[in-house]
């Protein structure tokens, strides 16, 4: 078990790194669209404040190559101190004397978030003097930023190998949860997954097999898997190098008694004109483009998810980012919904259908993590956790 902020004793006063993932949706004037992640890092913060400590924040925001004032966390600056309601200062820099001084002259319970440290290029290529730098100002580091811990970065995991250290109150609780879950599923268990790419998602998939009853697959990937199940796919996006692991993990499945559904209808475009839908079931024609599921799968998951005692989601069932073929994920949304699962759901976009259906509150779990949820769930573990110091017992 991993040594937790609750596990540092003395606080008061000392000088706390503490890494979070303040990687929000931003719109193009840099306006944070989404404050999820802002207010999933309150509790640790708040904690750090009560006990006393000098808390000085660090995290990225977006993927800028240099400084780029729409991804400033200036911005983000101005909301965190609405959602604490206390003051929050803010620095430009993230190493050198000025910044040696501010955290200086900080009061204890004052914080101090410094600058995207995606704008230095020490931070991507995990900069060992730069990390000693940081950990000279300071006298403890707190990784609670669950959804970057699968990047091996100075901030989220260089760190952990200069200074004391510790996970926040949030990667605390994604561990347990998602953690509990992968290890000890209630049954039967269904697993959705959607996405794209056949090779990105293997490891997943494999791991579903082994843990989960039944898997719904969607998204462009479900064409792979059909083409592997002999269905012809029109001009759907397939991946062909790709079609004989689409046929071992359906092997796999069997094998070990599992189900794996594919959908069975599809919302299609023509591939030269995207504007009319149609619905059509099993074979898809030459310059067929399936963009979404089809009302019968729709139905025909539902039925499993309704069964299910366990879900976890992640990735959408159809091309949500167009508004068009958003209909299949929504109500996959609802249909995850209203189960009476213990229901997880992970991945910008999944998350982002069950907000549009505004059904927060009834799903149990709802992962900050995209890709480091993904991660998690394919290795049971994160680097950035790894590396953090065990409990004493
Ligand atoms: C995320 O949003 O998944 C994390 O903040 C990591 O961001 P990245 O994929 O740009 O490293």
């Amino acid at each position: 078990m991993k040594r937790t902020v609750k596990d540092l004793v003395n606080l008061k006063g000392k000088v706390v790194l503490l890494r979070v993932d303040f990687n929000c949706p931003v719109d193009t004037l840099g306006r944070v669209t989404d404050y999820t992640r802002i207010i999933e890092a309150l509790p640790t913060i708040k904690y750090l404040i009560k006990q006393g400590a000098k808390v000085v924040i660090m995290s990225h925001l977006g993927r800028p190559d240099g400084y780029e004032v729409r991804m400033s966390l200036w911005t983000v600056s101005l909301i965190l101190m609405q959602k604490l309601n206390s003051k929050v200062y803010f620095s430009n820099k993230v190493i050198g004397p000025e910044v040696r001084e501010r955290i200086r002259s900080m009061n204890n319970g004052d914080v101090l978030l410094l600058e995207n440290f995606r704008f230095f290029k020490e931070e991507r290529a995990c900069d060992m003097a730069f990390c000693r730098e940081l950990a000279g100002m300071a006298d403890i580091y707190v990784n609670d930023a669950f959804g970057c811990a699968h990047r091996k970065h100075a901030s989220t995991y260089g760190l952990a190998r200069v200074l004391p250290n510790a996970i926040g109150l949030l990667t605390e609780k994604e561990v347990s949860v998602i953690g509990g879950a992968m290890e000890e599923p209630k049954r039967p268990f269904v697993a959705i997954i959607g996405g794209a790419k056949v090779p990105d998602k293997i490891k997943i998939l494999k791991r579903f097999i082994d843990k989960a009853d039944t898997i719904l697959i969607g998204g462009a990937m479900a064409y792979t898997f059909l083409l592997a199940n002999g269905v012809t796919v029109g001009d759907s996006v397939t991946y062909l190098d790709s079609v004989s692991v689409a046929k071992e993990v359906l092997q796999l499945a069997q094998e070990k008694g599992k189900k794996i559904l594919l959908p069975i209808d599809h919302v299609v475009v023509r591939k030269n004109d995207k504007r009319q839908k149609k619905i059509v079931t099993e074979n898809l024609a030459e310059g067929m483009v399936g963009m979404d599921i089809g009302p019968k799968t729709v139905k025909l998951y539902a039925e499993e998810i309704k069964k299910a005692q366990q879900i976890i989601w992640n990735g959408p069932v159809g091309k949500f980012e167009d508004d068009k073929f958003r209909e299949g994920t929504l109500k996959i949304a609802q249909a995850v919904a209203q189960s009476k699962a213990f229901s997880i759901v992970g991945g910008g976009d999944s998350v982002s259908a069950i907000k549009a259906c505004k059904c927060e509150d009834k799903i149990n779990f709802l992962s900050t993590g995209g890709g480091a949820t993904l991660k998690f769930i394919e290795d049971g573990s994160l680097p950035c956790i790894d590396v953090i110091q065990e409990k004493i017992r």
